[in-house]
């Protein structure tokens, strides 16, 4: 008998109370049909580049589907019902995605309707700021995150700005739910790990990552 090898195992990150994180919840063959759903929504809501406040641009494109999306630019950060850029309403979020959202909040005790879908592109460079998601109604409900591509390292910090940040890898076909006394935390992405996607898609920005997030913004 050889020494017990340790580092054969990988072990999972402990989650506070109110993030869940379902590995592998979406399989490869859903995760190709679910992508090419994504195709309509950008043919429908280019994706593009926001602003911030000070009229500099966020890194990452983005686009929206659903009755309402989020957006901002020099007046700010706001959920609009149409892409600013085309003038044309937000195409509905693709029904296969909303029903697996809703089914994922519906596992965490925390059922929803979105009525929202954030599309983040994340080139090879991509990473998002750390930020509370505060420009919905009723932060009653959560906010459901399914990733597709490359790893993403997601930085899962607390109420405060100041608090620390716990690194969590979000994987290719992960769902995560930030609900309850977690609705409200920090979050960001620090970097994308390059080579760590299961397999190329159109939908997915080339070396990058796309990340959906499902809110009840009204
Ligand atoms: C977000 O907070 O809007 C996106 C998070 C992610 O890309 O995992
Ligand atoms: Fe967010």
């Amino acid at each position: 008998m050889g020494a017990i090898q340790h580092d054969l195992f990988q072990t999972e990150p402990v989650l506070p109370a109110g993030i869940s994180l379902m590995r592998g919840r979406i399989d490869l063959e859903d995760g190709r049909a679910l992508l090419d759903d994504m195709l309509g929504v950008f043919a429908a809501a280019p994706p593009y580049r926001l602003r911030m406040k000070t009229g500099a641009y966020v890194i990452n494109q983005m686009t929206n589907c659903g009755s309402l999306g989020w957006h901002s630019d020099e007046r700010g950060y706001r959920y609009v019902d149409r892409h600013p850029e085309t003038g044309t309403p937000w195409p509905p979020i693709p029904p296969r995605l909303k029903a697996l959202a809703m089914q994922a909040a519906a596992a965490c005790a925390a059922p929803f309707v979105p009525d929202a879908c954030l599309v983040n592109l994340y080139a090879e460079e991509g990473k998002l700021n750390l930020h509370q998601d505060h420009d919905e109604k009723d932060f009653a409900w959560p906010i459901v995150s399914f990733s597709f591509g490359n790893d993403a390292i997601f930085a899962l910090g607390g109420a405060r700005r100041r608090d620390p940040v716990q690194p969590v890898t979000l994987r290719h076909g992960d769902v995560m739910v930030m609900h309850g006394e977690s609705r409200m935390r920090f979050h960001g992405v620090k970097k994308i790990v390059p080579g760590t996607a299961p397999f190329d898609h159109p939908a997915i920005p080339a070396g990058g990552r796309l990340n959906l997030t499902f809110r009840r913004a009204a």
